[in-house]
């Protein structure tokens, strides 16, 4: 199950890719996540990225796709996996389809998450993650027992600098117009699934289990 997640900012792409990550026993490779990392760490990786970050920007391209070719070579992805938040240029759609013939290999579906921008919004301003454990909430639809405390490691829940309300519109403004035209060159290969991404964590996923069974691919 090689699987690609599409989406604006806020559709939620990581949390539902936490949830088939443990379903289907896949890896979860999230370039986002894998920035912040090396933000943390002050690896010069995360020097370079953090200011395209803190802008909303996109990290130039060679910089991600460097990184996620790389770590498709470990052997934990030969049963699969799931790429959430890349490819986000048609640049990088086009190296990483370089890079899978190279593997003769394939992305077998690209799920498209559908949302609209008022959803997107409400969902960005209210995320919170655990500083210790990196999970996700949200201040009304997924909030933690205790206000500010991870539920399942006791860390400090904090919000990600880039979620400030400019920053969010930003990056709203960057997927239209750099991402966006992915969801045309995915049709054309007749490898696009579109979901709304609306729904309801739970309901997500049950949707999103459905097309895999129907496609055989779980
Ligand atoms: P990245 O970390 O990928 O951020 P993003 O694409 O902006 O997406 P988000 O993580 O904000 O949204 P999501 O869809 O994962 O939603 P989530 O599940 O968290 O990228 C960050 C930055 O890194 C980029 O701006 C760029 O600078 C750089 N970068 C990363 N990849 C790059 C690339 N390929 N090329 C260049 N630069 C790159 O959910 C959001 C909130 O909603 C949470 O609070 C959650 O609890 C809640 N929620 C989730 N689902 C639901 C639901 N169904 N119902 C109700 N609430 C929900
Ligand atoms: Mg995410």
């Amino acid at each position: 199950m090689k699987l690609v997640l599409l989406g604006p900012p806020g559709a939620g792409k990581g949390t539902q890719s936490v949830v088939l990550a443990k379903t289907y026993n896949i890896p979860h490779i999230s370039t986002g996540d894998i920035l912040r990392e090396s933000v943390k760490s002050a690896q010069p990786l995360g020097l370079k990225a953090k200011s395209f970050m803190d802008k909303g920007e996109l990290v130039p391209d060679e910089v991600v796709t460097g990184i996620v070719v790389e770590r498709l070579k470990n052997d934990d992805t030969k049963k699969g996996y799931i790429l959430d938040g890349f490819p986000r240029t048609l640049k990088q759609a086009e190296e990483l389809d370089l890079a899978l013939n190279k593997a003769a290999s394939t992305i077998d579906m690209v799920i498209y998450f559908a949302t609209s921008p008022a959803v997107a919004i409400e969902r960005l301003s209210g995320r919170r993650v655990c500083k210790s454990c990196g999970f996700n909430y949200h201040i009304k639809n997924i909030p933690p027992k205790k206000e500010g405390v991870c539920d399942k490691c006791g860390g400090t829940l904090f919000q990600r600098p880039d979620d400030t309300e400019a920053t969010v519109r930003n990056r709203l403004k960057v997927y239209e117009d750099q991402t966006k035209p992915l969801i045309d060159f995915y049709i054309k290969k007749g490898s696009l699934k579109r979901v709304s991404g609306d729904m309801g964590v739970d309901e997500l996923f049950k949707v999103l289990s459905k097309i895999f069974s129907d496609a055989k691919l779980a």
